[in-house]
């Protein structure tokens, strides 16, 4: 690994274990150019990479064809208003109202890196990158610095990219888009594949030919959203799990984002990723800076498992906080499919003292604890207990559980306030709404704002005061809404345009300073289900509440897109109850244990009124899950088969590092008249290896080498019903 000037070619060489990156810089005039991002090549012929076929339209040598050139160029950073009519990377607004801009090559700097996880710091970012290129560029016209940042890490087969821009003139500017990357690479004739979806089905995978025109994916609505997710892949047409050229894009932001794919007319292909222009204006005064957030970029030549593999060894070992993110999580269980608003201290003993029996760590009290709250109309803000339904108050409660041997976790929405509160009465200019217009409620409650430095301490003290005043392991921090009528009382005119940047910055630093004072606390994000499932909240949050659709068959597809990119260690699930509140499709514990078993597990019913088989059953699946939770923390994910591309039945495997254990998990979905027995090959395994398997398919154990198991298959008998799931242990003998 490592990062190279080889001033001969005046190129950068940026080496990961696998693959090369390689940007170089013009002969004259110092445009940044993109010249190669794929497998691991040797250093002896990049110069026959580079496409000296630019040299004669560099606009030194035909000046009268310059915009030929800046519409043709493949630019590391695009500039805007200045002859390159593809997506721009940055936009600005200077004094006079003019928006050209166009940064061309100053210096370099190459940084050795360190630990460098600071929660003080106010963009989360990936930590332990060996390298960083710095490339130093400038606006000469307005006097704008640029600096586009690469980074690079011992073992992983990620870059890490982000830009900054600082306004070194005399003047003040607006700053109207700063994407923190783009990568403008020849067409293959690709595919792209996105996250799509909505409330309850969160992250479906959609795949599709990539033709001439741009493709967004975006979010305009304050959190990075359930309808598309901050992610975006690149693939070759024949590319599938195993092979193929896989380029996958993670934007580690949690607000308003765009990632587009861009066919220019001469079917070269741009992407470009950061924060969303849309609703984004920000007043650079001489001498500030501002920062995008950071985008990964991944290239596989493995296929899209390959390219998944590497997010997820990269987020285990870059993102997720080191104290958690390989050890063992808490089996909790959480009322709200229980009880809803209707519980008392009473009832919340009762599960937990179930919750023992049966072997669960932690019982999470969920919305519904606070205020006078009793359905979803009040009290948001008003952070003190219900006393009337937690006699004796919060204290009391977590030591009764506590005396039960579990652990307490507990649910807030930090960021809202309910029009009818004592803190709205208290103060009406707290909430994000334009003076005048009926502001847009959802689910009867308005956002806070968090621009606001008073909101954020009024918010952190709240959770603050809670935490130092009893034994608290874990919080839920929900986010119901999306942000709309964006207005601030506390940000001048002039400013307006930075809300929905400063709202999300608001939100990391309270999760930052809260895991400064508390650096225990284990924070599960979760945002009316899984609308915020994004890199950044994986930085305070080692794993993120993934769906409220708790329905085992709806959960497959679910889980299989969120895994593209996020390990599985960071993806919640539960099992609910059947039939499911969601969906009402009836499934057996089995299934709904198994589908579970793909993340962290949890329960999320109430065991209190489940039938003493169920109860057997439940036990025996949570042994089981224990039994396997540390292959879920630490191996690898193979997708082996997918309901969502077959219609008939899903499967996927876990893989420990050195490949001696494995847990391959198989639902049948849908039970089909003519259905023989199926045969799925597995992967990941040792093909030399001898593997004794076993399933309660068989009344023994097979033993079979890894490269029958992955060649020829393992024959599972047809279920001749629906919803069926079975689990085969793989044991090297
Ligand atoms: C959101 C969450 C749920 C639950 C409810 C409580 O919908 O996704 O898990 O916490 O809020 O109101």
């Amino acid at each position: 690994m490592s990062i190279r000037y080889l001033s001969e070619y005046k190129l950068f060489k940026i080496d990961t274990v696998n693959t090369t990156y390689i940007l170089s810089i013009t002969d004259t005039e110092g445009f940044i150019g993109h010249v190669y991002y794929g497998k691991l090549i040797s250093d002896d012929d990049v110069n026959y990479l580079l496409r000296t076929s630019y040299n004669k339209w560099l606009p030194s040598q035909l000046p009268s064809e310059r915009n030929n050139f800046m519409d043709m160029f493949p630019f590391e950073f695009a500039g805007s208003n200045t002859g390159d009519f593809r997506e721009s990377s940055i936009e600005i607004e200077d004094i006079n109202g003019n928006r050209s801009v166009n940064f061309t090559y100053d210096r370099y700097e190459i940084i050795k890196e360190g630990f460098n996880r600071n929660h003080e710091d106010l963009m989360p970012s990936l930590y332990n990158k060996s390298e960083t290129l710095v490339i130093f560029a400038s606006d000469k016209v307005l006097g704008l610095n640029l600096k586009l940042y690469y980074s690079i890490f011992d073992k992983e087969d990620a870059i890490v990219r982000r830009s900054e821009l600082i306004n070194n003139s005399s003047t003040s500017i607006y700053l109207t888009k700063l994407l923190s990357m783009n990568l403008d690479i020849d067409n293959d004739d690709y595919d792209m594949i996105t996250l799509h979806g909505n409330w309850g089905r969160e992250r479906k995978i959609e795949r599709y030919k990539i033709n001439p025109g741009k493709h967004l994916v975006s979010s305009i609505r304050g959190r990075s959203s359930h309808q598309e997710n901050p992610f975006t892949a690149i693939v070759q047409k024949n590319a599938d799990q195993t092979k193929g050229d896989a380029y996958g894009f993670n934007l580690v932001y949690s607000g308003n984002f765009m990632s587009q794919v861009e066919v220019t007319q001469f079917g070269d292909l741009r992407f470009c990723m950061g924060i969303n222009p849309k609703n984004f204006k920000f007043l650079l005064e001489t001498n500030e800076t501002f920062s995008s957030p950071e985008a990964v970029l991944v290239y596989s030549p493995n296929g899209i498992g390959g390219m998944s593999r590497v997010f997820h060894n990269l987020y285990r070992n870059h993102l997720i906080a080191p104290n958690f993110a390989y050890s063992k999580r808490p089996l909790l269980i959480n009322n709200w499919e229980a009880t809803y608003f209707d519980f008392d201290d009473e009832k919340i003993i009762s599960i937990a003292k179930k919750a023992k029996e049966i072997g669960l760590d932690m019982l999470v009290l969920d919305d519904g604890w606070f205020g006078t709250r009793s359905d979803p109309n009040t009290s948001l803000g008003d952070w003190f207990v219900n006393e009337s339904k937690l006699k004796g108050g919060l204290t009391s409660l977590v030591a009764k559980i506590n005396e039960i041997d579990l652990d307490f976790g507990l649910w807030f929405e930090p960021e809202m306030v309910s029009p009818v509160s004592m803190l709205n009465s208290m103060h009406p200019d707290w909430a994000i709404k334009i003076s005048d217009r009926e502001p847009c409620l959802a689910r009867n409650q308005m956002v806070l704002d968090l621009s606001n430095p008073e909101v954020r301490e009024y918010i952190f003290d709240s959770i603050a005061t809670i935490l130092r005043s009893c034994n608290i392991k874990y919080i839920k921090w929900d986010m119901n809404r999306q942000l709309t009528d964006l207005s601030s009382s506390f940000l001048p005119k002039e400013r307006m345009g930075e809300l929905s940047h400063r709202y999300v910055l608001g939100v990391y630093e309270i999760q930052g300073k809260l895991l400064k004072e508390f650096p225990y606390l284990f924070i599960e994000n979760c945002s009316s289900g899984g609308a915020r499932f994004d890199p950044a909240m994986l930085y305070f949050s080692p794993q993120i509440w993934t769906s409220d659709d708790t329905e085992a068959i709806e959960r497959l597809s679910i889980q299989e897109g969120t895994a593209i990119c996020y390990p599985l260690s960071s993806i919640s699930c539960h099992i609910a109850a059947s039939p499911n509140h969601v969906v009402r499709r009836e499934t057996p514990m089995n299934t709904r244990a198994r589908v579970a078993s793909f993340g962290v597990l949890g329960c999320e019913l109430d065991i209190t009124q489940l039938s003493s088989d169920d109860i057997n059953l439940l036990k025996a699946e949570l042994e089981d899950y224990n039994s396997i939770s540390d292959l879920i923390l630490k191996g690898d994910y193979y997708r082996i088969s997918s309901f969502n591309e077959n219609n008939t039945h899903d499967s996927w495997m876990i893989v420990s590092k050195d490949k001696r254990e494995a847990v391959f998990t198989f639902v049948q979905v849908v039970a089909r008249h003519n259905n023989r027995e199926f045969r799925i090959r597995l992967n990941g395994l040792d093909p030399n290896c001898l593997y004794r398997i076993e399933s309660e398919l068989f009344s023994e154990s097979m033993t079979l080498h890894g490269n029958v198991l992955m060649n020829a298959g393992i024959i599972i008998p047809y279920a001749g019903k629906d919803y069926v799931a079975y689990q085969f242990k793989i044991k090297a003998v």
